[in-house]
């Protein structure tokens, strides 16, 4: 067994303690007003985790409430900033404690269309379990609170808004009092999570037919980026840019890749922090294979790969304009490197910044509910979000 078999263990079993969260599509939508971006489907439905208005508005709180980690010091938005399209700026992440995380703080841009979550586990399939990851994990410590959630409870049922606001999200439940639980947590954390929709770009706009949303440049950019040649959308493929996104590939397990990052000991081994998919599957071919991030608010999320190991987006086009910074036996075929003129690079760049979504990184209704917003965003932003539904 390798490094992340242990993760796999554990969180199969707070599944089996909390309950699957099967997910059926359709449903329960029409009742919860999802405000969605044209050309969006809403997100599945999870059948034991309806959403409501009320639910969502706690786990913004949640989300945001430093309450959840032990020393009260770290939320969620601590490393997933709105700013910053939920990514933390980071090369990889710092623990509540201290504890540098061995992977870059992924966006959460869209996560309610992965079909699997993090960069590399092929079991890891909804927010209510994979919540329970930064709250509970040990090996790093993001929130710590194992061994005090008694503690973090309490601390929010002594909060003057809390009670109410549970009882409100939960109604379902014969008895709301019991609402007040880790299951009302990342119940609640997980729908909050689901209307962090990203589909106002410029790319969208071009999307949905409008003229001149893409520059000239940004549009020869986007061809570059779907051409043969750069072969780019053969992975990052579809509305999200992510053939990890549910409705692309058939199956999970292609949609990791190796892209040639290490090679460490001329047998295609990635650095023994981050393996790749092999932790779960032990298969030699799966060294390096990591899940294809979706590309939307690129430009903000800045460094790059499940490591934080590029800094810069001209730096990864250097990366796959070489077809990847080591010969890894078990790199992806696509990876086959090609050339670039300044103007092609800044065309693809162009492509790249038009991704960028200024309605998701400023609307109100995701921000932080805690702290006077610091004024980089215009507040007429959340007018952005059409107010019916198509
Ligand atoms: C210490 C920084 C940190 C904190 C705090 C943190 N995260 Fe994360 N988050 C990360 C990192 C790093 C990853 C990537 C983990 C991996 O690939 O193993 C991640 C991954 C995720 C993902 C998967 C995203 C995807 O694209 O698949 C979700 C969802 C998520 N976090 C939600 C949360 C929630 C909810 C909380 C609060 C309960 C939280 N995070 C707290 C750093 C953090
Ligand atoms: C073989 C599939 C594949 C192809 C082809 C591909 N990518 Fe990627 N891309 C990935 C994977 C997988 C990662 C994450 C790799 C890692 O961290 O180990 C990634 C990461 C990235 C990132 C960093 C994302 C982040 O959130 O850190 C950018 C930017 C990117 N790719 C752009 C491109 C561009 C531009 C092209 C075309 C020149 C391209 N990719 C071609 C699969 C692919």
């Amino acid at each position: 067994m390798r490094v992340g078999s242990v993760a796999v263990l554990w969180v199969s079993v707070w599944v089996s303690v909390l309950g699957a969260c099967a997910a059926a599509p359709g449903s329960e939508s029409g009742l919860f007003d999802w405000q969605l971006p044209v050309g969006f489907e809403p997100p599945a439905a999870v059948s034991d985790n309806p959403m409501n208005a009320a639910k969502v508005e706690l786990g913004r709180h949640l989300f945001y409430d430093p309450r959840l980690s032990r020393t009260g010091e770290q939320s969620c938005g601590s490393c997933h900033r709105q700013e910053l399209a939920f990514s933390d700026g980071r090369e990889r992440a710092l623990g509540s404690t201290g504890q540098e995380h061995p992977r870059n703080t992924p966006t959460l841009a869209n996560v309610a269309y992965m079909q699997t979550l993090t960069w590399a586990n092929p079991v890891l399939r909804d927010l209510e379990t994979q919540a329970l990851v930064p709250l509970f994990g040990e090996r790093p410590v993001e929130l710590g609170i194992a061994g005090v959630v008694d503690e973090v409870l309490a601390r929010l049922a002594n909060d003057p808004m809390y009670p109410s606001l549970f009882a409100e999200a939960f109604v379902e439940l014969e008895a709301p009092s019991e609402a007040l639980s880790m299951r009302g947590v990342t119940h609640a954390l997980s729908a909050f999570q689901r209307t962090l929709i990203s589909g106002r770009s410029a790319y969208d706009r071009h999307l949905a037919g409008e003229a001149e949303a893409l520059s000239p440049r940004a549009q020869r950019g986007l061809m570059l980026f779907e051409s043969e040649r750069l072969g780019c959308s053969g992975c990052h493929s579809g509305q999200n840019l992510s053939d990890a996104t549910v409705g692309q590939a058939a199956r999970a397990e292609n949609t990791f890749h190796n892209t040639g990052l290490y090679d460490i000991d001329g047998e295609g081994s990635y650095p023994e922090a981050s393996p790749g998919l092999v932790a779960f599957t032990d298969r030699d071919t799966d060294r390096g294979r990591f899940r294809t991030p979706t590309l939307r608010n690129i430009a903000l999320t800045a460094p790059y790969m499940h490591d934080g190991s590029i800094a810069t987006l001209d730096a990864v086009l250097d990366h796959y304009a070489a077809g990847g910074r080591s010969d890894n036996a078990f790199k992806s075929e696509r990876l086959r490197g090609f050339e670039l003129s300044a103007e092609e690079r800044a065309e693809v760049l162009a492509f790249l910044g038009a991704l960028s979504d200024e309605a998701f990184v400023c609307d109100a209704a995701l921000s932080d509910p805690w702290r006077p917003r610091d004024g980089a965003c215009q507040e007429d932003v959340t007018l952005s979000r059409p107010q019916a539904l198509p």
